[in-house]
Order: structure tokens, then C-alpha cells, then sequence
């Protein structure tokens, strides 16, 4: 018998439209297709597409989030700016663009620059402070049923402390991330997380600030042992770790002898960084009880299932959405079908597997 593929192509979009639109899987005819490139295979359901009801929830620590994907900070503006492309409400949530204590301009252009699968950036933490996006973009955000984590940073114990004092006094967001990788300008410019000592100090002063919300602490990954600056974020109270942020790296073109960015230096994100974070994810698993949320390079729906084969609980999407600004949305619908049609394994049996070769 001979399909004609477009009619069911044709059908199929009619189908995940309907889906998308109604938000009502009964009422839906769905087409699904199965079979490896070069053939097609068409079956129509006439009830239930059982991928809308797959359920993607997962806890981390006491905050349930509606899936594993969120967006990554800096490369989703205040979630606004791409609200026009992404359903907002089908994320597992997002994360803010880094908030200051008071606003920062950022660094000197060119700020980007491709490299051999990533990208390098300097944008030079670029925002408009923690007091302008509490009266001008959360009310705004309010309006979204979303979970709004705010990513925080500072140059002293102090600004991370009034950063997140000014934050506890607003309403809509659903928790805080620490990027921990900064400059102490107090010890000579030395990264906090590349120090467990000051990492104890710096979430221990966030944690008692941060009284009414989750505390997550994204690390650095420029550390020898990220298990030990696991476990000191883990013992002075975060209630999960963000593995890991982007590596230092540089470009630069011989002929001028000019960075390629404004800057002489960047950091390295995408594709590129995937497997050296991916050991670390695994290495801060072995190290820590928390759950941890992995990024690093996720682009397909193959890396969230590699993240969370070696231990993460939800993993970021970040420079992925500089080259399809829908790509955190696009994660969640092929994590929702990947694991509608393998009816043969759960997340927990794709992560026992791999602990259980590995452990
Ligand atoms: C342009 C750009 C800006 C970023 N800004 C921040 C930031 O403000 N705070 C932060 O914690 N991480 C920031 N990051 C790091 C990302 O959140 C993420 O950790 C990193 O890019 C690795 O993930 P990826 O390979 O999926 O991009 C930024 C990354 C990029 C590319």
C-alpha cells in the first residue's frame, strides 16, 4: 500500500495545530509517523494523541516545574523579548538576564563571535539592574504562567546580599540563581566559585537573605574539583546547582593582533563545550544530594536525555536560542514526543542505565 506523504504531512500539521490551539488532546485527530528516513508511516488515531498527556513535570527541591527545560540566562533577555516567539507557559520556566545591584552597560562592541561549533561572548553582564526590572519587566511578567528564576550576581558579598534583599520584596518570581562566577574585587579579582571558601560565604549570606524562595548556585566550571564547590554551595544552603556557566577562551585576528571581540577575552558557550560539561554534571552527581540543572551546548532533544542520563534533574537552553530563538519550546515538544513514542523507557530507567554502566 503506498502513502501519499504530503496528505499526511498536511494532516499531521492540522493535527499538532488543533493540539496546540484547543489545548484539548481528546478532541484532537492525530496522525503520527513512525519508521527512519526515507519512508512513511501514517496511522490515525482517532482519539486520544497521548502525547499532550505525557507528563514532563519534575521537582526540584520544593519547586515543581511544569518540565525539565528552561532557558538560560543571558541568552533570553527578561523573557519578554522573546515572548512574541515562544509560549512562555510551555517552558519548564527561564532565567533572567544577570541582575545588579545597580545598572551595568556592559562591555565594548563586537560582543559575539562565532567560533568552531560555539560561540564566544562578552557582553560584559549588561543589565538594567535589580530595581528597574522590578518595576518595569516582572510586572509584565506576572502575566505569564511561567517560572520566573532571577539570576543574580555582584562584585562584593554585599551587592549579591542587596540584590536579592530587593527582590524578596517583590511578587512573580519563583526563585533565585547565583552566578557565582564573578570577580571578588575584595580578594584581588579572584572568581567567587573558583574557591569553596567563598562560595560557603557567598551562599551562605544569599541563603539567609533569601528566605522565602529556592536558591540555586550556577558554578563555575573553571574549577579543578567541581565536586567540592558542589558540596560547599550544597552545605551553606542551596537548594540546587546550575552545571556550569561558559569558559574563558579568546579569538583573535593574527593579521591587527585584535581580539575579535571588544574585549581581549570571552567566554566559550554552545555545542563545543557540550562533553566537558557533561563530565561535570556527572562529576558534581557523584559529589552532591542536590539536584542539578545542566547546560552546556543542549540542542537537540539527544543532549537533554545525555544531561539527564548523568544526573541532572532539568537542564538550560542557551546559545541554541541565538540561531532558533523557539529552540527551548522546540526542546519540550520533542522531549514530549521522544518519550511518548519510546513506550519502552522512563527518564529514571535511562538514568539508572547509565549509572548502573558507570556507578
Ligand atoms: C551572550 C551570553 C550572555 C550570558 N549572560 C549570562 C549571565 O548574565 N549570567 C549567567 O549566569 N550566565 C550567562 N551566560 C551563560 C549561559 O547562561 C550558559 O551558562 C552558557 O552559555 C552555557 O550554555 P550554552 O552552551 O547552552 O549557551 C551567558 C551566555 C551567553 C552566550
Amino acid at each position: 500500500m503506498s502513502f501519499d506523504s504530503s496528505l499526511y504531512r498536511r494532516l499531521a500539521d492540522w493535527a499538532a495545530a488543533r493540539l496546540l490551539l484547543t489545548g484539548k488532546p481528546e478532541t484532537a485527530v492525530t496522525v503520527r509517523f513512525c519508521g527512519g528516513p526515507g519512508w512513511l508511516r501514517g496511522i490515525l488515531l482517532h482519539e486520544v494523541s497521548s502525547a499532550g498527556a505525557v507528563d514532563l513535570s519534575i521537582k526540584i527541591g520544593a519547586l515543581r516545574l511544569r518540565n525539565p527545560i528552561l532557558a538560560a540566562s543571558g541568552t533570553f533577555g527578561y523573557g519578554l523579548e522573546f515572548a512574541h516567539l515562544v509560549d512562555l507557559n510551555r517552558l519548564g520556566g527561564f532565567v533572567t538576564k544577570g541582575l545588579s545591584r545597580e545598572p551595568i552597560e556592559g562591555a565594548p562592541a563586537p560582543r559575539l563571535y562565532p567560533t568552531a561549533s560555539g560561540m564566544l561572548n562578552a557582553v560584559g553582564l549588561q543589565n538594567v539592574g535589580v530595581r528597574a526590572f522590578v518595576a518595569e519587566k516582572l510586572p509584565v511578567l506576572r502575566k505569564f504562567d511561567t517560572a520566573t528564576i532571577a539570576n543574580v550576581f555582584g562584585y562584593t558579598l554585599e551587592d549579591y546580599v542587596e540584590v536579592i534583599r530587593v527582590l524578596e520584596d517583590a511578587e512573580g518570581l519563583a526563585g533565585y540563581e547565583l552566578n557565582v562566577s564573578c570577580p571578588n574585587v575584595k580578594k584581588g579579582g579572584m572568581q567567587f566559585g573558583s574557591d569553596p571558601a567563598l562560595v560557603a560565604e557567598v551562599v551562605g549570606a544569599a541563603r539567609k537573605a533569601a528566605s522565602k524562595r529556592p536558591l540555586w548556585v550556577k558554578l563555575s566550571p573553571l574549577v579543578t574539583d567541581i565536586g567540592l564547590i558542589a558540596r560547599a554551595a550544597e552545605e551553606a544552603g542551596a537548594d540546587a546547582v546550575t552545571v556550569a556557566n561558559t569558559y574563558p577562551a579568546m579569538a583573535i585576528d593574527f593579521r591587527s593582533g585584535k581580539s575579535r571581540l571588544g574585549n581581549p577575552t570571552g567566554g566559550l558557550s554552545g555545542p563545543a563545550i557540550k562533553p566537558i560539561t557533561l563530565r561535570l554534571v556527572w562529576e558534581t552527581k557523584k559529589a552532591v544530594k542536590s539536584p542539578i540543572i545542566g547546560l552546556g551546548g543542549v540542542e537537540t532533544v539527544e543532549d537533554v536525555l545525555d544531561y539527564l542520563a548523568v544526573g541532572a534533574s532539568a537542564v538550560q537552553v542557551g546559545t541554541a536560542s541565538f540561531t532558533d530563538p523557539r529552540a527551548s519550546q522546540r526542546l519540550v515538544e520533542a522531549l514530549t514526543n521522544v518519550l511518548f513514542e519510546a513506550k519502552t523507557f522512563t527518564l529514571n530507567e535511562i538514568r539508572d542505565k547509565f549509572l548502573a554502566e558507570n556507578g
